[in-house]
């Protein structure tokens, strides 16, 4: 008889000290239903997926519930049309690690229309170096040059740029021939940014430094995944025409400042939403990714692969507080490692 699969599996409760993340093993039939089941190889650990571990109310709908919002394995059994037993297949977002149970388990059932079979010559591993987070930042690419950016209208800067998003977007800009500058935190990223393809680093601390609602017109566009205050000191460097993608929330939900810039500069506000993504045209975006961003950068943008045995709570503060570089991989397969 198949051993159950292990799952880290959030249980809720009135207060996050009430919460807590259990890796146990579950009746597969318990999984939240879909015609496809999958073996799962990796998720990866985002922003959504470290909250709904420390904070679950914010995120997760039920309990209990398995986080992960991207998954990649391999098709066990599948009752839909054009995915194989054996296909190697990726899914995010959409309600997965959310609303139905998601890839921090060794088993998931997705639903047949969210499944993406690999096109050849994509590995899964792969495919979940970039995950959520490469189809953000090539929607952020997509925005900020339908509103008329190109390498020639000028530099481009990325807040939040050693995040997993930040990571992905400052090597696909760079790949694409953008003049990418760096907004970080950091003070010992410059190798970790420079090795990505950004040109230029820029010390959060010292953006934050002048906040008048206008400021030197340095940037063609921009792509933020930072937010709160962070965002009007963005718009208000921007370059006439100019457009900022809005992808993230890392320093808060507020949205403040001043429309001044707006107006003065004539300056686009994009929202991002990766969920807005159709199935079928992410096999074709993460297959567009790869072709851009060169192999030794992608291993730059992941490097940390943990065991979903080491996703507790303490890592998955660390990772709301910005300690981590780049994406983090998570190996889903613990039980037949
Ligand atoms: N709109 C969408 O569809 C979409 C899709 C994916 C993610 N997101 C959102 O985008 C944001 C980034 O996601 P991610 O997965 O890249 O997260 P992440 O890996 O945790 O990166 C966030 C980065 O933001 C920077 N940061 C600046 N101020 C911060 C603060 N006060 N606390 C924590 N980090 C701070 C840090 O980079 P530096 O130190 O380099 O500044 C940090 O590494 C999140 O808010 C996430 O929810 C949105």
């Amino acid at each position: 008889m198949m051993e159950w699969p292990l799952a880290l599996r959030v249980y809720s409760g009135a207060a996050p000290s009430q919460c807590s993340a259990v890796l146990e093993r579950m009746d597969p039939e318990q999984l939240t239903a879909g015609e496809v089941l999958v073996g799962t190889a990796y998720s990866s650990v985002n922003y959504k997926d470290a909250l709904a571990v420390v904070d679950p109310a914010s995120v997760l709908r039920g309990s209990p519930r398995i986080p992960g919002i991207d998954v990649c394995g391999s098709v066990l059994s599948a009752d839909v049309p054009g995915v194989q037993q054996g296909d190697a297949v990726f899914a995010s977002g959409n309600g997965l690690g959310e609303s139905r149970d998601g890839g921090f388990s060794e088993m998931v059932r997705l639903q047949g229309r969210e499944v993406i079979v690999l096109p050849k010559g994509v590995e899964p591993r792969q495919a979940m170096m970039l995950g959520t987070a490469g189809l953000s930042a090539m929607l952020a690419l997509e925005r900020i040059e339908w509103a008329g950016a190109t390498p020639a209208t000028g530099p481009v800067a990325i807040t939040g740029a050693t995040g997993a998003v930040g990571a992905v977007a400052v090597a696909l800009l760079a790949a694409r021939g953008y003049e990418v500058e760096a907004v970080t935190t950091k003070r010992d990223a410059g190798s970790f940014l420079g090795r990505l393809g950004a040109a230029a680093v820029v010390h959060q601390e010292e953006l934050m430094a002048d906040r008048r609602p206008m400021q030197r017109a340095r940037w063609a566009a921009a792509i933020d995944n930072v937010g709160g205050d962070l965002l009007p000191q963005v718009t208000g460097s921007l370059r006439h025409g100019g457009a900022v993608a809005v992808v993230g929330l890392a320093g808060g939900h507020a949205f403040p400042g001043s429309v001044l810039p707006l107006m003065l500069r004539g300056l686009s506000i994009l929202g991002i939403c990766s969920d807005d993504i159709r199935p079928e045209r992410k096999a074709g975006m993460l297959a567009e990714l790869l072709r851009l961003i060169p192999k030794e950068r992608l291993d730059v943008i992941a490097p940390l692969e943990v065991s979903l045995r080491d996703v507790d709570r303490t890592f998955c503060q660390q990772r709301l507080t910005g300690k981590h570089f780049g994406r983090v991989l998570v190996r889903t397969a613990v039980s037949r490692a």
